[in-house]
């Protein structure tokens, strides 16, 4: 329980870190309705300890402010009313000052109940919820990135989150193919240590031999695309992508920009940058991803192709800047975590035999299992210790605002 307790303040101090660099002002917008408010986001993660361990487990249980259990519920049924999504940045009250004050009446509380006299299932239930609560936090605080990225970008003032500048990117090593002769394949987790619900059962699934990229595909590679017309070629998009991006009309991905000479800059946390033509194309969404695929003569990979490869090449977690850094001249298979993740071809779908939890928690993945793609691997954003080859990230087709990458795959 001490070392839970730990992880916990480890956590909950990094998200405040997070907001650290940003004003008041610039944790109370709201870009888009996919993207939430900073102020949104911290009073959400602790909402989620409050409603689903304080509220369950805590003698004399009394709200930290009643109407907080509408304002800061996300998408949970089961919990009652919600304040709607696309209206949080509405929320001026509470202001950033009574949000802290709420974290730290929260976590004063969870360190007493930790503290506490419980029986051993009792505890077994506050470590799991812990754990959860922990796990959610660290997915929001991939979340304030890019919401907040997403947010920096709508000023022509082109504000830096960080201001360090990104170093030019070392040559990336031309693409290979990495070869793997698949089989009747064990997919999910495997069961030691935290899984959300998603990644269960571990089961078996038939994987035909099949080739990976070595690493993800580059700005340099996907400025071939769209000098080539890719944006413009109907027969390289999927229906539905067509429309998306004719509507649109889009010319390149979410942050890129021409600058008045006509030079390609990429807007990035760290600032608008020169388009770094060795690092990561970042910012797709499925719909350029499998274009720019169907260009390039291949396809994107499967989940279960990407798990495969995952745990049977070497993949190495590589950690580094708030942007997807280049892959440099090694060979393996390289970014396979903690650049950009990576589209798959595969649809979020229940793994058979997969069972949500009882109650409102059961609604954390289960009710999301339609029309969206599984991401694999993890990006730049994602915290420490929070990735794993097993792990479902998904979003729908044409969301761009994530550290979204390429990964080529095709058969032998
Ligand atoms: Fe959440």
């Amino acid at each position: 329980m001490e070392t839970l307790q730990a992880r916990y303040a480890t956590v909950r101090k990094h998200t405040l870190a997070l907001a650290e660099p940003l004003s008041d002002e610039d944790c109370g917008a709201q870009s888009m309705p996919d993207a939430s408010p900073i102020k949104w986001h911290l009073a959400h993660t602790t909402w989620f300890f409050e409603t689903f361990i304080l509220e369950r487990m805590e003698r004399g249980f009394a709200p930290f402010h009643p109407a907080f259990r509408i304002l800061f519920n996300s998408y949970y049924n089961g919990i009652g009313e919600k304040h709607p999504r696309p209206q949080r940045g509405l929320l001026t009250r509470p202001s950033m000052a009574e949000v802290r004050a709420y974290r730290a009446n929260v976590d004063g509380r969870i360190a007493r109940l930790l503290a506490g006299e419980l029986d051993a299932a009792r505890r077994a239930e506050l470590a799991m919820l812990i754990t959860l609560g922990v796990q959610h936090e660290q997915q929001h605080q991939e979340l304030m990135l890019t919401d907040v990225k997403h947010l920096l970008a709508q000023s022509l003032l082109r504000p830096a989150y960080m201001a360090i500048p990104l170093p030019a990117a070392a040559v990336a090593a031309p693409l290979a193919w990495q070869s793997f002769d698949g089989g009747l394949a064990e997919i999910g987790h495997r069961g030691d240590g935290f899984s959300f619900d998603n990644e269960l059962p571990r089961h078996k699934q038939y994987v035909a031999p099949f080739a990976l990229a070595s690493r993800l595909v580059t700005n340099g590679e996907y400025l071939a695309f769209i000098n080539a017309g890719g944006y413009f070629n109907a027969a390289l998009w999927l229906a539905e992508g067509w429309d998306w991006v004719r509507t649109q009309n889009l010319k390149a991905p979410i942050y890129w920009f021409q600058d008045e000479q006509g030079a390609w800059q990429e807007f990035t946390l760290h600032g608008p940058q020169p388009l770094d033509l060795q690092r990561p194309v970042t910012h797709v969404s499925l719909f350029e991803a499998d274009a720019y695929a169907h260009w390039a003569g291949a396809r994107l990979p499967t989940e279960a192709e990407w798990e495969y490869a995952a745990a049977h090449g070497q993949a190495p977690i590589e950690t580094g800047s708030l942007h997807p850094a280049g892959a440099g001249g090694a060979a393996g298979l390289r970014q396979m975590f903690g650049h950009c993740w990576q589209w798959t071809s595969s649809s979020y779908a229940p793994y058979p035999g997969f069972a949500a939890a009882e109650g409102a928690l059961g609604e954390y993945n289960g009710k999301f299992m339609l029309n969206q793609y599984v991401l694999r691997g993890s990006s730049c954003a994602t915290p420490e210790g929070h990735a794993r080859a097993s792990y479902r990230n998904f979003f729908p087709a044409g969301a761009r605002w994530q550290f979204t990458g390429i990964r080529l795959a095709r058969q032998v």
